[in-house]
This record gives C-alpha cells, sequence and structure tokens, in this order.
C-alpha cells in the first residue's frame, strides 16, 4: 500500500534543550514504537525527540491526558498519546479520564464532543481550524427544516457534527453502532443526518422495517473509493491465487459496502486485520483513511499485505507535534474549547441517549 508523505518539523516552535543523551535515548523508543523503520527513520526520529520529550514532561507536569484520533500520525499516536481509538471509544475516554485538563488531538467536532461529555474539564484543542467535510455541511437550521418537514420523526446524527447540531437532535451514533442504534429508535421513520452514504446503509438494513429519510453530507476522505476499483482489485488478485480480504469503512458509498468483508470503525477496522492475519490470511484490502494502515503497520504482529491505496484526511492531518506542544505550553483562546451551556445541555442528551442505547 501507498503510504502518506513523513511529516517534517516546521521549525516553528524553539524546542527546549535536552542532553545528547535523553534525545537519542528518545529517538531509540519512537524508532521501536513507531515501527516503521524505512519510512519512520532513526533521521526523523531523532528530529522530533525534543518534541516529544517535552510535549511528555508538560503532560505530566501539569496533569493533561493526551488523547488522539487513529488517523493522528504515528508521531502523536505512539510518540505522545495516552488514548488512541475511534471516535466512540475516545468520547468515553474524554468523559472518564480523571485529569481535568484534555487534550485532544483531533478534528474539532472530536474535541467538542470531549467538552460536551465532560463540560467541567479544560479540553485544549491545538488545531482550532481542523474541520471535517461531514461537521461543516450541516447546520442547526438543516436539523430544525427536516424537523418541520417530518414532525415527531426522530433524528439520528453521526457525531461527526458540531455541538450546535447535535443540541437538535435526539440521538447521536458512530461508526461503531449506527446500525444498532437505529434499530433500536422508536417508531416507523427515522431522520438520518448527516452522512449520505451511512444514512443509505442504514436504510437497507432497516428496509421493511423503518423509513429512513437521509441527508445529502459526505465524507470527502471515504468518497474517493468506489465498488468499481474493489471489484478489479478482487479480480486481480484471484487470479494470482489471492484470496483478497475487503475491510471498509461505513462512510463509503454503497458499492464499496456491498463488496466489503467486513465493515467497521476505524479501530474494528484495524482489529478485524489484526485477527485475519493471525488466522493465515494476511492479503487485505483497506479502504479508508491513512492513519488506520499506519496503526496496523505498527502494531500487527503477523505479516500483513496491504493492497490498494489509502487516502489521507487533510484536516487530522493538519495538527503536528509542534501544535500540540504550544497548546501544552500556552494555548490561545481558539485552542480551548468553549461551548455555550445551553447548548452542552440539549447536546448532551444525545450523546447520553447513544452511551445508554449503544451499550
Ligand atoms: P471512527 O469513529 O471510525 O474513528 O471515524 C471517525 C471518522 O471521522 C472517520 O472518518
Ligand atoms: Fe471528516 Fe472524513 Fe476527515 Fe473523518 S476522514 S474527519 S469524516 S473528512
Amino acid at each position: 500500500m501507498q503510504m502518506p508523505r513523513v511529516p517534517s518539523p516546521r521549525g516553528s516552535i524553539e524546542p527546549k534543550i535536552f542532553t545528547s543523551e535523553e534525545l537519542e535515548r528518545e529517538a531509540q523508543r519512537l524508532f521501536q514504537s513507531i515501527g516503521q523503520r524505512e519510512r519512520w527513520d532513526m533521521r526523523i526520529c531523532r528530529a522530533i525527540s525534543p518534541l516529544t520529550l517535552e510535549i511528555n514532561e508538560l503532560k505530566k507536569e501539569k496533569n493533561v491526558f493526551l488523547i488522539a484520533h487513529s488517523y493522528q500520525t504515528p508521531d502523536i499516536v505512539y510518540g505522545v498519546a495516552d488514548s488512541v481509538s475511534d471516535s466512540y471509544t475516545l468520547s468515553k475516554a474524554a468523559r472518564d479520564a480523571p485529569e481535568e485538563t484534555i487534550l485532544f488531538s483531533s478534528v474539532r467536532f472530536m474535541a467538542e464532543t470531549a467538552k460536551i461529555v465532560s463540560p467541567h474539564k479544560t479540553i485544549l484543542h491545538p488545531s482550532p481550524e481542523a474541520g471535517c467535510s461531514l461537521s461543516d455541511g450541516i447546520t442547526p437550521e438543516d436539523v430544525i427544516e427536516l424537523r418541520k418537514k417530518y414532525p415527531g420523526v426522530p433524528v439520528a446524527c453521526y457525531i461527526n457534527t458540531t455541538a450546535a447540531v447535535k443540541a437538535e437532535c435526539d440521538v447521536c451514533v458512530t461508526s461503531s453502532n449506527y446500525l444498532r442504534i437505529c434499530e433500536r429508535l422508536p417508531g416507523d421513520r427515522l431522520i438520518f443526518v448527516p452522512d449520505r452514504f451511512m444514512g443509505k446503509h442504514v436504510q437497507k438494513h432497516l428496509l421493511g422495517k423503518k423509513e429512513v429519510i437521509v441527508f445529502d453530507g459526505e465524507c470527502e476522505v471515504h468518497a474517493e473509493f468506489t465498488g468499481d476499483k474493489v471489484i478489479s482489485w478482487r479480480n486481480r488478485m484471484a487470479s494470482h491465487g489471492v484470496d483478497l480480504q475487503v475491510l471498509s469503512h461505513p462512510e463509503c458509498d454503497s458499492g464499496v459496502l456491498e463488496e466489503s468483508d467486513f465493515v467497521g470503525s476505524s479501530e474494528l477496522l484495524m482489529k478485524e486485520a489484526m485477527r485475519l492475519a493471525s488466522e493465515g490470511k494476511p492479503d487485505i484490502m483497506l479502504i479508508t483513511e491513512c492513519g488506520t494502515a499506519e496503526r496496523i503497520l505498527a502494531e500487527s504482529e503477523d505479516e500483513i499485505n496491504l493492497l490498494g491505496a489509502c487516502v489521507m484526511c487533510r484536516h487530522m492531518k493538519r495538527t503536528q507535534l509542534e501544535d500540540i506542544l504550544q497548546a501544552l505550553r500556552d494555548p490561545s483562546p481558539e485552542q480551548i474549547i468553549e461551548i455555550d451551556d445551553s447548548v452542552i445541555k440539549r447536546a448532551s442528551k444525545s450523546l447520553d441517549e447513544m452511551f445508554r442505547l449503544a451499550e
């Protein structure tokens, strides 16, 4: 699989001075834990070691819990994060962390979610401009309009939405629980926002049981994949006697999902790929953002042959170690998540309902 370029430090921040022994030890630690010896070589590990050392020092000093989404780069995931997973697990991690300050290395809506589930904590978000095509593609007014058009119909919103949109919905869902939660909602109709591909998957799953009204947003990353590409890879590999396992994220279109052997969240895709490899099925086509592939390469104990091409999310990749360090040293007002109390109160009902129905 063709992997993305390794980010080099921008040089936007003056690192603290450490001894050469400290730096070499840290570079070795990074080299081992990132586990991709050619792309993340000792030269790059040495270059980032002053940043990871200072971030880890500041985390301890200021009692900060650092959460990173799976799509963050390996220097963040293996260098400084305390918890790495999919959006569902990370919202629980933010809610349950005993630390009073959480730094969320990810896109804005995830950091906002952390604030909604733990309003008394300080939530730092190093890249305030890191958006998401799904969350940026729907407004609270869009939901209000849908409610007027379909009075009394429950609204399920994907977690990839702003706090203000969550406040207008009845329940949140994530890529690891959307089918289960939508199935459990009362009534025979349901509004699903904002992802049209995931919404279509819900429609198919509930066919004959519920009518599902779907909004028309999409993830710009997962929309790149097509069912035809999957079929051509499968046929090509089959002609070489390879039994290709296709794993995809539910933000992909139905052509891809129909061709997939497994559909799941970033965390579930990683676990499934590692399970298949451990059972002697190492040839895997992974249809999602590149971060999941990076995690599989670092964490699998078995040989895995990842085929096809991943796509990088430009929003997720905005955050670099330097942004994290700067936010820990002296956060700007934009790097501290603030949400109106009344929005938090209403949005937290949607998230509480998700936790209740997902478990
Ligand atoms: P996960 O919950 O699967 O990590 O998905 C979040 C996301 O933004 C995927 O594009
Ligand atoms: Fe949003 Fe897609 Fe990026 Fe996930 S991968 S953050 S859904 S744009």
